[in-house]
């Protein structure tokens, strides 16, 4: 079954990629609520764009791009999730590349993310380099890594 990827538009969309996100990061990986939302998790933020991915109307994967930059670093794409019952079918991939399209079209250069050590192969997968050492964040071994767009 083909994945349908939108752009999240609506408070219902946001609803839908939280609830995702909830299942991943909170039940599963056991991330504190209060750490895992912040105030980009609304359909009308400025300066995000949210991707939800859909399978036959049901909400499977998901993930963001935060388009401000800290000085002359890239935007940063966070909270890639795809329910653990639909992984390793190319969805994760798919939210992925649909997130560099829209970096694309905005002109920027590269992207970069914190990688959990575990997803470090899945990103390199498409491309992306790691950079720096391993630290701690939420309790979780992350790896800061980049993508060159252009
Ligand atoms: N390590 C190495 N390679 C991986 C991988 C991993 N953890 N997960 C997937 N891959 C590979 C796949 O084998 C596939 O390779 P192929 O193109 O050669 O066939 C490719 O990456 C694409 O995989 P895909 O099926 O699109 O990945 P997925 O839908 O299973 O999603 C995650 C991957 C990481 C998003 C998913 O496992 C997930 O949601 N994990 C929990 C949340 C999480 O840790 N998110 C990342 C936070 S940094």
């Amino acid at each position: 079954m083909a994945l349908e990827i939108d752009r999240v538009t609506t408070d219902a969309d946001m609803a839908a990629a939280l609830g995702v996100r909830t299942r991943v990061f909170v039940d599963e990986q056991h991330v504190p609520i209060e750490e895992e939302v912040d105030r980009f998790d609304t359909a009308s933020a400025e300066g995000v764009v949210h991707v939800l991915g859909r399978l036959d109307g049901e909400p499977v994967a998901t993930a963001r791009l935060l388009l401000e930059t800290h000085g002359d670093g890239y935007p940063h794409i966070g909270r890639v999730a795809v329910l653990a019952e639909h992984r390793g079918r190319g969805y994760g991939r798919a939210v992925m590349e649909a997130l560099h399209r829209e970096a694309r079209s905005r002109g920027v250069a590269g992207v970069t993310l914190a990688a959990q050590t575990h997803a470090i192969g899945f990103y390199e997968g498409l491309g992306y380099v790691a950079r720096g050492p391993i630290y701690l964040d939420a309790g979780i071994e992350h790896r800061d890594m980049d993508l060159r767009l252009t």
